[in-house]
């Protein structure tokens, strides 16, 4: 048994799609979420600072004495994972490898990939598929506009719906669609209507939290907590982070700011 808290870590509230799943599979569990508001977005980004803003989120974690992390961001797991988890003596687990699991399952080979412009030109997911589904045909779609309409609130409305149809404009049917960005799950109900009800359209988050449970119960580190705590940390003002927040969990969520000492990033 530990109770020591999960850290999970994005650039936003993107993130916090795969902590609904987690905490949805693992209700006993604590965590500590990490938002990099101050450096969103990364999928702007070039690998060198993703990777060492990736590093500054894990240790900031790592004090707040996590007992795992989760990197649950597709730009930063896609260009930082190989990189930081050969730095830490802690289990660090992205949202590509559990998805793939999930696909090879599926038997399903004709992907879709959509995430932000730095995931898309990483490679990741097609180096990814390809290595463990030879015969996968893939397609990747950057869409950079999504996790900032996404972080604004702008998730289910118009905007959203034109924005989704044409970015997906150029996609030929596929049986999978991978959200490759975190953030992007908030958008289903428009990416439904847009893709129609045959693909299915894969939230890394699920697997993850499933992942995330095999590892803590292989190495006996579940918790067993009965007034579970979720501390939410944020390196830059909230904007919309709350309501984002609280829309998606269901219950009121209160970031905190990183205290001006342990700043991040300055
Ligand atoms: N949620 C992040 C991802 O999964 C990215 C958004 C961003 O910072 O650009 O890629």
């Amino acid at each position: 048994m530990d109770n020591r808290p999960i850290g999970v870590f994005d650039s936003g509230v993107g993130g916090m799609t795969v902590l609904k799943e987690i905490m949805k599979k693992l209700p006993q569990e604590n965590f500590v979420y990490l938002g990099d508001t101050k450096c969103f977005p990364y999928g702007s980004k070039s690998k060198e600072t993703i990777i060492d803003l990736t590093k500054e989120g894990i240790e900031f974690l790592i004090k707040k004495n996590v007992k795992l992390i989760v990197i649950a961001c597709g730009t930063a797991t896609t260009q930082s994972l190989e990189t930081v988890e050969k730095l830490y003596d802690i289990p660090i687990i992205g949202v590509v490898k559990p998805t793939i699991e999930h696909i090879i399952k599926t038997g399903k080979t004709n992907i879709g990939i959509i995430a932000t412009a730095g995931t898309i030109r990483s490679g990741g997911w097609k180096r990814s598929i390809l290595k463990d589904i030879p015969n996968a045909r893939t397609q990747s779609i950057a869409c950079p506009l999504l996790a900032s309409m996404v972080e604004e609130g702008w998730y289910n409305n118009q905007i959203a719906k034109l924005v989704v149809k044409e970015y997906l404009k150029p996609l030929k049917k596929v049986d999978t669609l991978i959200l490759g960005c975190t953030h992007y799950p908030l958008l289903t109900n428009v990416l439904r209507k847009q893709i129609g009800s045959k693909t299915e359209i894969i939230n890394t988050g699920t697997y993850v939290a499933e992942n995330v449970k095999n590892i803590l119960e292989e190495k006996d580190m579940l918790s067993k907590t009965k007034n579970v705590n979720l501390d939410i940390y944020l390196t830059e003002t909230e904007h919309k982070f709350n309501e984002v927040a609280t829309a998606l969990l269901g219950k009121k969520v209160k970031a905190k700011l990183v205290e001006e000492k342990t700043k991040l990033n300055v």
